[in-house]
């Protein structure tokens, strides 16, 4: 039976779907979802890219970042990084390399927990990091199924796993989060209610049943009640993962990267409707045909994101782009971190223009937002971290430029 079988069972056994459930099943159904498949996703030969795969410099300006987290949290001597979604796990990889070799100090300190609910990029991981795991560097543990939101009385979903940390709650946590929450299913709501997916025949059509009382709530206070054809997003699973997190932390720091927006936005008419499927580095709006086959994503809602962390004890600080993130980690060194392995001018052409990519505008640095959060650290020495301060020093910002 493939993946499209398997749903039009679903939906005949229990009637109409909620599309969350739908996108659930494509993207994360045991064995026949998207991500559960063993088919490259990732990179040139995949279906889409992310920053790691652009180039290592994203991991290593991170790796930068962590130091200087470690930094105000007083240089402990442990710290744990818990990355969601890892996926192949090439940042993390980029970050323990470069911590190693430019930041021995914060290695020592540091233990890499990585998230990762697919059990075949599980099983890469696992080969990946073999050596770090087994000396207790790197941790993989198993995603376990109880449901973050277990007042809600639904039952855990597979896309909902969640991952205990790996070092003592009081040990320093970082959690790292990049293109982990727009592949959370959501639900997608219009002026006719709550979307449904039923079976007419051979295919899937759409219905709409009246919104719960939760998803009222959410477009209340995070998003707006779509009119005419408009359609939004509500990310329930988003606000359960993240508040598990921000709950389980004592002492630390968030930093969620994704592609997404705030309500103001939604309010001037931007970012309605963002359901979007991936295949082969084409974008369609189209999230029914090929199930399984075609990743399918949905732009985050920041503001609901930082509510969420706030009512978990967290200060959520500014939301930033891309480009004002890795600048203010960047502009220090000129970006040295991107150019140390260029030998000839041909690399390091090739490797100005990756790096041009992930930070101006026409390419991730605006789409891309950055939202950072802190708990129980002073606030000056948060808006001290030198990603909150691109432009802090605007002399040494206008010395260099990307173009170089
Ligand atoms: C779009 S990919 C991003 C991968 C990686 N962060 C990157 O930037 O290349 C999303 C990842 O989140 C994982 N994921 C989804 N739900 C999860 C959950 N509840 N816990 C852990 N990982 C999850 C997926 O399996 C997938 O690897």
């Amino acid at each position: 039976m493939n993946l499209r079988q398997k749903i039009e069972r679903e939906i005949r056994e229990r009637g109409p779907i909620p599309f969350s459930r739908y996108m659930e099943l494509c993207l994360y159904d045991p064995e026949l979802g998207y991500y559960s498949r063993n088919a490259e996703k990732f990179g040139k030969a995949g279906d889409f890219y992310t920053s790691s795969d652009v180039h290592a410099v994203f991991g290593r300006v991170l790796a930068r970042q962590f130091e200087d987290m470690w930094r105000a949290l007083g240089e402990p001597e442990q710290m744990e990084i818990l990355e969601l979604g890892p996926g192949r796990g090439l940042f993390a990889q980029d970050v323990l390399d470069w911590s190693e070799k430019k930041f021995p100090d914060f290695f020592r300190a540091l233990h890499y927990t990585l998230a990762e609910s697919s059990p075949s990029l599980r099983g890469q991981l696992a080969s990946r990091f073999r050596r770090p795991i087994e000396a207790g560097k790197v941790s993989l543990p198993n995603p376990t199924g109880e449901d973050p939101s277990a007042n809600s009385g639904q039952a855990a979903r597979q896309s909902n796993h969640v991952t205990r940390r790996a070092l003592a709650p009081e040990v320093p946590l970082v959690i790292f989060a990049n293109e982990f929450f727009d592949a959370l299913p959501v639900e997608v709501l219009s002026e006719k209610g709550s979307l449904r997916i039923n079976m007419r025949g051979q295919n899937f059509v759409e219905q709409w049943a009246p919104a719960s009382a939760e998803e009222l709530e959410f477009l209340d206070r995070y998003s707006l009640h779509p009119e005419g054809e408009a359609r939004t997003e509500v990310a329930v699973l988003s606000q359960q993962q993240i508040s598990h997190y921000a709950e389980m932390m004592q002492t630390g720091f968030f930093v969620v990267i994704d592609y997404g927006y705030t309500r103001e936005e939604q309010l001037a008419g931007r970012h309605l409707g963002t359901v979007m499927a991936y295949r082969q580095h084409s974008a369609s709006p189209n999230p029914y045909e090929a199930p399984g086959e075609q990743d399918i994503t949905a732009h985050v809602n920041f503001t609901a994101l930082a509510a969420v962390a706030r009512q978990n004890g967290m200060h959520a600080h500014k939301l930033l782009t891309q480009s004002q993130f890795l600048l203010g980690i960047g502009e220090a060194n000129q970006f040295a971190d991107a150019f140390e392995d260029c030998r000839l001018p041909q690399e390091r052409a090739k490797v100005a223009l990756q790096l041009k990519h992930l930070v101006t505008p026409a390419g991730m640095g605006e789409i891309f937002h950055v939202l950072v959060g802190s708990k129980g650290i002073h606030l000056k020495t948060v808006e001290g971290l030198s990603g909150l301060n691109f432009g802090r020093d605007a002399f040494r910002s206008s010395r260099w430029s990307l173009s170089r």
